[in-house]
């Protein structure tokens, strides 16, 4: 049932409730959202999952490492790029990247102004971490758990420039217990904190809006990676006083590979400073010859620089609509509960879940291990014949434990997949 090209075609309003249409362009049965989407409602996920071309020869579990695109976004690029093939021209103006921008702020939180388009989440974490005016010995804060795409700047810049990082290991207990673990590591030279909202490891929720009260009060600064949260779950930066917060397009965001965006508050704009310039950072004039003189545009695009794949943004903005349109607390009461069952059906099989077991603090990714195959065997043994799931490998932390990414086009019967998969291997 997958149709090309899909577009918004009407709110249009159904017995009082608000139904958004996406109607295909070729006249074709409608994709219709109801004003009320159950988190089990089968048919209605099914239905969802009929707008991805993935394909069923396997189940895809990897959302964590790259998110599936719709075919509306998929057309979305290929008919810009069809477009400005024809004139052989950029595409970028002021409105496109406002009108994109605005529906991201929808999603995180913010101001279009306060977003910069990047290619992932690493550069995001490159631009703030080498932004920084950080001197030798100034402390930085992260955890164990965290993606090597936002800890080898950090190490980076230790080894040039002297800064000291220092880790905690998030505890699956409470959420008190790391910011206790946190407050354990504040010094007077504690200057940056940067953590992800969702942790890459286990899928853990770290407690963002405790750790803002805990910045603001501390007085340093706070830099969140959300490779793992936008698009999974409804996100709020501004609640939770971070500086900056970066992810990608191409994972729970289900854009063209190689977007990203990121969030700089007004405030942090005028701290982290752009390292990367060019044709988009600087506004208004410049002075080569007589002063030297260039002013940064007084928006977060001061962290974009030369010409990019136009068509890629819009893919984008297309994805978004699409997670939009469905609504964000449905998509994240879907992928909630479907971690939540795989968690339990874990834990009755008697795996070790080594994510955290209260509801507020899991997200849809579970990591776990069993005991009788280690994490890389028994991935090959849940890819093959009869199981085919797409599963990733946990080592970060030492954990040495198989992550599962649940998205909107997973269902209830993955989990079952994931369960008999895992049930067969605790008896192989
Ligand atoms: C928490 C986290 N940060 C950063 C990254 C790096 O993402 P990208 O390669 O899109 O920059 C990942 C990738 O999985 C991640 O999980």
């Amino acid at each position: 049932m997958l149709r090309r090209h899909f577009f918004r075609d009407a709110l249009a309003v159904v017995g009082g409730a608000a139904t958004l249409a996406v109607a295909s362009r070729a006249g074709a049965q409608e994709f219709k959202i109801p004003a009320h989407i159950q988190h089990d409602d089968a048919a209605f996920w099914r239905l969802v999952r009929d707008q991805f071309p993935l394909n069923h020869k396997r189940t895809y579990l990897n959302t964590g490492g790259l998110g599936a695109s719709p075919q509306v976004s998929i057309d979305a690029v290929q008919d810009k790029m069809n477009a400005l093939e024809e004139t052989s021209e950029v595409g970028h103006s002021h409105d496109l990247w406002v009108q994109i921008k605005s529906r991201a702020g929808r999603l995180l939180g913010c101001e279009a102004d306060e977003l910069a388009y990047t290619r992932n989440t690493t550069e995001g974490s490159n631009i703030v971490c080498n932004g920084l005016p950080l001197k030798p010995g100034d402390e930085v804060i992260t955890t164990t758990h965290e993606h090597v795409g936002n800890t080898i700047d950090w190490i980076a810049r230790q080894r040039r420039d002297g800064i000291v990082v220092k880790t905690f290991t998030p505890s699956m207990k409470s959420a008190q217990e790391n910011i206790d673990r946190i407050e354990a590591l504040l010094t007077p030279k504690t200057r940056f904190l940067s953590l992800s909202h969702v942790t890459c490891a286990t899928g853990q929720i770290l407690p963002m809006k405790a750790i803002g009260e805990l910045a603001a009060a501390q007085d340093f600064w706070y830099f969140v990676d959300g490779a793992q949260s936008a698009g999974m779950m409804p996100v709020d930066v501004k609640s939770w006083g971070c500086h900056a917060y970066a992810t990608s397009g191409h994972k729970w965001l289900l854009g063209p590979k190689g977007t990203g965006l990121l969030y700089v508050s007004k405030e942090a704009q005028e701290v982290i400073e752009p390292r990367s310039v060019g044709a988009y950072s600087a506004g208004g004039e410049w002075d080569m010859i007589t002063t030297g003189e260039f002013e940064f545009v007084d928006t977060a695009q001061r962290y974009e620089y030369g010409t990019v794949n136009v068509p890629m943004f819009v893919g984008l903005g297309a994805s978004m609509d699409f997670l939009l349109d469905i609504g964000m607390d449905n998509v994240w009461a879907h992928n909630h509960a479907m971690g939540a069952a795989l968690k339990d059906g874990l834990n009755e099989l008697g795996a070790e879940v080594l994510s955290p077991q209260a509801s507020d603090e899991h997200s849809s990714i579970i990591t776990f291990k069993i005991d009788n195959m280690p994490y890389s065997e028994l991935q090959g043994f849940l890819g093959r014949e009869p199981h085919k799931l797409r599963t990733r490998g946990i080592y970060e932390g030492g954990l040495n434990g198989l992550r599962i990414s649940l998205h909107l086009y997973n269902d209830f019967a993955d989990v079952e997949r994931v369960l008999a998969g895992v049930g067969a291997a605790m008896k192989a």
